[in-house]
Parts: structure tokens; sequence; C-alpha cells
């Protein structure tokens, strides 16, 4: 069964190693054949299909990659965004409140709440969701995590090294003796990551040689590492990610120039996290500094109750535009292909034969509307790989 994909105003194929080079086809069209895209080109020379999807002369993007999500938590921390905007600064404290509300409620009340958050990402263009746990802090609670988050993606993270839970604060090595013992054994089989949240400045999170414990543990497991990192000041977190070969380093706030050479030299993507700068009112990266030292970029959402409510990728694009220095090519590149090489996956993240068929449609001719229109639902999914989908039921 072979489906043409046509009316296509503008297809934004991401085919290109560059950011800048967004691969653009005017007036195009897709051939999907077994949930795979088998063809792409001009659509007035596009072959014979069994049926066809017209839509209408709007723009195709590939599917957003989030690559970043926390979206295993109950309740919510409306009152500390509110005291970030007027002065207090984000120091990680909070995670503790969310872990409260996520431990109190039921495996059906979690999964609904997941349930809602994806289908919230879907309806805004997002077609891949990397899930993290990291609101359990409990061998029991982490491992329920990542079996609920398990029910939505293959892109689970065990998140274990989020914070100290507060039952333990005087004990951080007992609690990281915890985290790479019972609780990786009980989470590794629901997991294809493991992340820290590497932060000297926070009293809560985790120093270099914890991190390092954390993640030389994971790998042992067989989980691929990944790192949260420079969030919060210039620290320790983007080289140890680099030396220890993740895939990716997220946040990159605050990025030294000998951090811009070693990740350029390296296969670590930075994922940068606007939303959280818009959300704690923080200095946002500059993404020029990034691109012009060679470093592979990503944009996600970060979706989490503390530093960044929201799971739109088309907001996260817009603030990257506007705050971060990017071009909107640039932008969308590392929102879809970035995003890809931020979970190791060729099969995503760009409009070409072989990759699944996960596309953004936009209510918009060209792909700059994304940047150019913020806040303004123009994007939603269009999935013709059911079987393959990553990150929805
Ligand atoms: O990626 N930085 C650590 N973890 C999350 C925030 C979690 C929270 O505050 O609930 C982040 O920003
Ligand atoms: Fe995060």
């Amino acid at each position: 069964m072979s489906t043409l994909v046509h009316g296509i105003s503008q297809l934004v194929t991401c085919q290109g190693a560059e950011p800048a080079d967004v691969g653009l086809i005017a007036e195009a069209a897709v051939v999907v054949q077994d949930g795979r895209i088998a063809w792409v080109g001009a659509a007035s020379v596009a072959p014979e299909c069994d049926e066809a999807i017209d839509l209408g002369g709007r723009a195709v993007l590939p599917g957003f990659v989030d690559s970043h999500a926390h979206l295993v938590f109950a309740g919510d921390r409306a009152g500390e965004f509110t005291a970030r905007m007027t002065g207090t600064p984000y120091d990680g404290g909070g995670i503790g409140v969310s872990m409260a509300a996520t431990r109190a409620a039921t495996d059906d009340e979690l999964r609904a709440l997941v349930a809602a958050r994806v289908a919230e990402m879907r309806a805004q263009g997002t077609t891949t969701i990397e899930i993290k746990s990291g609101y359990g802090l409990s061998v029991h609670d982490e491992e329920r995590a990542l079996r609920i988050a398990r029910e939505f993606t293959s892109e689970t993270t065990f998140l274990g090294a989020h914070v100290v839970p507060p039952e333990m604060r005087g004990e951080r090595a007992a609690y990281v003796d915890l985290v790479t013992g019972p609780m990786l054994a009980a989470c590794a089989p629901q997991a294809r990551w493991v992340d820290v949240f590497c932060e000297p400045n926070s009293p809560y999170a985790f120093t270099e040689d914890e991190s390092r414990q954390v993640l030389a543990a994971g790998i042992a497991a067989g989980l691929l590492p990944r790192v949260h990192g420079n969030q919060l000041g210039p620290g320790p977190g983007i080289g140890l990610a680099v030396e220890m070969g993740a895939a990716s380093v997220d946040h990159c706030t605050f990025a030294s120039d000998d951090d811009l050479e070693a990740l350029a030299a390296s296969s670590t993507v930075a994922t940068l996290l606007p939303g959280v700068e818009f959300s704690t009112r923080s200095p946002y990266p500059d993404g020029r500094r990034f691109l012009a030292a060679g470093v592979r970029i990503a944009i996600a959402s970060d979706c989490n109750p503390g530093t960044c409510y929201s799971s739109s990728m088309p907001f996260m694009i817009a603030l990257a535009v506007r705050e971060m220095g990017l071009s909107p090519a640039e932008a969308v590149w590392a929102a879809t292909a970035g995003g890809a090489a931020a979970l190791r996956r060729n099969d995503i993240g760009r409009i070409a034969v072989g990759a699944l068929a996960h596309f953004a449609v936009l209510e918009a001719p060209s792909y700059e509307h994304l940047a150019y229109r913020p806040g303004v639902p123009l994007a939603r999914s269009l999935v013709l790989s059911e079987g393959a989908l990553e990150g929805a039921r």
C-alpha cells in the first residue's frame, strides 16, 4: 500500500548535515510505503500511488524530535514559578516537592498525566519524545516511572540522580550507592539512557565525581549516557559529558570556550533548552557562539514542572530565534535533525528515503512562520507509521 502526500507548498527535508541547510523543495510530494518514506521530490513528477493525502498548500517538516522531557510527575509548582518571576532564583530544591506529589500518585493517575502531556506534544507537531524518570528517587518510584514512560516511547532515560531526595540529604554517598546499585538494577531493563543532574552550583544536585560514578555504572549496565550540565553556572558537566562519550549534554547555559572546543571535537550534541531560560528568568546561551565553534546543537522543550512547563516545540523554536540568535532554518534543523542526533537516531528528524513517515504539518506556507507567528497553534503531527511510532500510542 503506497500513499502519496501532496499539496505541500514547501517541504523542509532537513537532509543537510549543517543547521543552515534545511533542504527546501517547493510544491513537493512524498511517497510513504510501509510506514517509511519511499520517495521525495517535486509533485509534478511524483509516482502513482494507491491512495493520496492532499495537504492543501501547507508547509511540511520532519516531525519535531523532543529529546529532553520529564513527563512523569504529579502536581505542579506554579507558586515557585511566580516567585521566580519576581526575583527568587532557581536552585533545584523544588524537585523534592514534585517528588512528594509523584510518589503519592497511583500508577493510573501518573499514566493519565503522561498520556495528556504526550497528546499535547503530538498536537503541536512533536513525533518523538524522550521521557526521563527523576521524580521518584526511590527504587520503587523510579522503576514505575520508567515502566509507565515505556508505554509511550522507547526513548526512556533513568534519572535517579536528579537530586538527593529530602529523606537522604545528609547521606549523599549512600544515595549515590543506591542509584548505582539497586535502583539501577531495577531501572536498567526499562531504560535506554542514563542521565545525571551534574550541577555543583545546586546543593541538591551532583558533583563531577558523583556524576561520573552514576554515568559509569549506567554504562556498565548497558545504558547510553546523557548529561544535564552547565545550567546554573560554569561547571564540569560539559567536560564530563564529552569524557564519557555522552550522546548529548543538555542546558549548556554557561559554556566556556574550552567547553565549546571539547564539544566540537566530540560526537556529543549540545542540546539547548530555551524554555528553561524563559521560565527561570535566566540569560540565554548564544546559539551563534556554538555554531561558530563547530558544535552540533539540538533544541528541546525540557517539559517539566519546575524550570519549563511548556511542551511546545514551536515555542522553543521561536525563543531560539528571538533570544539565542539562530535563524529560523537553524532552529528548525536543531529541533528535528539535531534532536535525532542527540538521540543517536538516523530514522527520524529528516524527510529522506528510508526515514519513518513522521511529519509536522504547518497551517502556514513556509517554515519561517514558526518563529514569525509565535504562540499561534500552527503545527500538528502527521504520522503514517503507527507501528513504529515513537512517543505516542
Ligand atoms: O532539566 N535541571 C534539572 N532538572 C530539570 C528541572 C527539574 C525541576 O525543577 O523539577 C531541568 O531543568
Ligand atoms: Fe531536564
